[in-house]
């Protein structure tokens, strides 16, 4: 391996948090109510009884954060916003002081030449919403489109990259379909619903964009830009039975196809169509629809972490998978490192685009151990093995000419894992949420050195 790669000389350098994850505050300025609000209560769904309320006070300490950001020499951030903060009821009168959030945080991240990127939907539907139906009810979207029709209005341009949804996937089949993540719903037979309605939103939202061109309140930032944030993870079968490989080939299809194809070809893939049709399980979709999910975005965000190997399973053949795992040694998640991930995950984005890419998330949780007794750093070295391996596979995508713009580390400082709670520190920066003191690991200094010098 050549030891002095450089990459490409604007080539973004990021890191990504999410609203839920890391703000808290979580009824504070007239915040409304969020579908995980309402999720953690349920007793037994976080595994380690947490809850987002407070997180990682981010609300209160975003200055500190900027100034850690500044410090790791960012030269994007990734955040989301959260929808209740906008509108506490999902729609009808905006609430100022939530804006006025973002406001503070976009205003601090210019000043400090970081690029802000944010994204719509990280998950955290208002309350209100679901209880008329949440996805699964069309309105959604289009309180939805009138959302991030008021933010375009308002904020637009003084953000560099706009995401509609993250991991619409996820949001469907973990929300809607196992029940795993916020509404907590066991209702696979509306999943397709969901899809759609998520998909129809993030259309909906990239006509308000167009519609209202944003521009940059100065003049020395570019215009800003439109897409949505994808995870595409790489499916292998467990062996090579045509059954193992037909799991592979629709777990692909459920996590990976089902949203390209509507995005990028405007039809769903006809092999998924006919699977769920059997099950008489269809998606909504009214004329005109399809144009507008599949109209053109200015890039595509991937989220990619692992592969997965699956078995087909023959007691649930709804999904038609089990997940094996595969043979290399695993984060504290049980994911494989895997570092050519990044590779596939761009190649298959290839499949569909050519549109300018970015890796809008990647990262490892690890076991760390707390910070040395000098508080002045955390050794893990694990992780700094992951960021080095992971980063050298983009030079190898850049090497062979793909059009990849930009890298962030998930996450910035450990945070609210979702159904993990608090247990999976997937930070390059230690939270200890006992007293909200940020420690460096040695991941974040080995980041900022790679930033600085724009290179490995
Ligand atoms: C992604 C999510 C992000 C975080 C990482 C570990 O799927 O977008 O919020 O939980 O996984």
């Amino acid at each position: 391996m050549n030891n002095d790669i450089r990459f490409p000389a604007n080539f973004l350098w990021g890191a990504t948090t999410a609203a839920y994850q890391i703000e808290g505050a979580w009824n504070e300025d007239g915040k409304g109510e969020s579908i995980w609000d309402r999720f953690v209560r349920r007793p037994g769904v976080i595994i380690d009884g947490s809850t987002g309320d407070v997180a990682c006070d981010h609300y209160h300490r975003y200055v500190e954060d900027l100034d850690h950001m500044a410090a790791l020499g960012l030269k994007a951030y990734r955040f989301s916003i959260a929808w209740p903060r906008i509108f506490p009821t999902g729609s009808g009168q905006p609430n100022q002081r939530g804006l006025d959030f973002y406001r503070r945080l976009i205003d601090g991240l210019h000043q400090r030449n970081i690029a802000p990127v944010a994204t719509l939907y990280h998950w955290d539907l208002p309350q209100a919403l679901e209880d008329r139906g949440g996805w699964t009810n069309r309105d959604t979207a289009l309180r939805f489109a009138e959302y991030a029709d008021y933010l375009f209005r308002r904020i637009g341009g003084e953000v560099a990259l706009w995401a509609t949804h993250n991991e619409p996937f996820i949001q469907a089949f973990y929300g809607y379909g196992n029940g795993e993540n916020a509404p907590g719903k066991r209702s696979p037979w509306q999943v397709l619903k969901v899809v759609h309605h998520l998909l129809l939103s993030h259309g909906l939202a990239v006509s308000a964009f167009r519609a209202t061109k944003p521009q940059p309140a100065r003049t020395d930032l570019p215009p800003s830009q439109i897409g949505i944030v994808m995870m595409i993870w790489p499916h292998y079968p467990a062996s090579d039975h045509p059954a193992d490989r037909k799991a592979a080939q629709r777990i692909d299809g459920v996590m990976n196809r089902l949203f390209l194809e509507p995005l990028f070809r405007r039809r769903y893939p006809a092999d998924l169509v006919a699977h769920f049709a059997r099950r008489l399980i269809f998606a909504p979709v009214k004329p005109g629809d399809m144009e507008i999910i599949g109209q053109p975005i200015d890039f595509l965000g991937i989220n990619t972490y692992t592969r997965l190997f699956h078995a087909f399973n023959w007691r649930e053949p709804f999904l038609l998978t089990k997940q094996v795992p595969g043979p290399l040694p695993k984060t504290a998640m049980g994911w494989e490192i895997y570092p050519d991930c990044i590779i596939e995950a761009l190649q298959k984005a290839r499949e569909y685009t050519s549109i300018p890419l970015y890796i809008t998330e990647n990262g490892a949780a690890f076991d760390d151990p707390p910070p040395d007794p000098a508080d002045q750093v955390v050794e893990d070295p694990d992780r700094v093995a992951y960021l080095r391996s992971h980063i050298e596979a983009c030079r190898r995508a850049l090497a062979a000419g793909c059009d990849l713009r930009g890298y962030f580390v998930w996450t910035l400082m450990d945070n609210f894992e979702w159904a993990k709670g608090l247990s999976k520190r997937f930070g390059i920066i230690y939270t200890d949420y006992a007293t909200q003191r940020r420690v460096w690991k040695r991941s974040a200094h080995v980041y900022r050195d790679i930033i600085a010098r724009n290179g490995l």
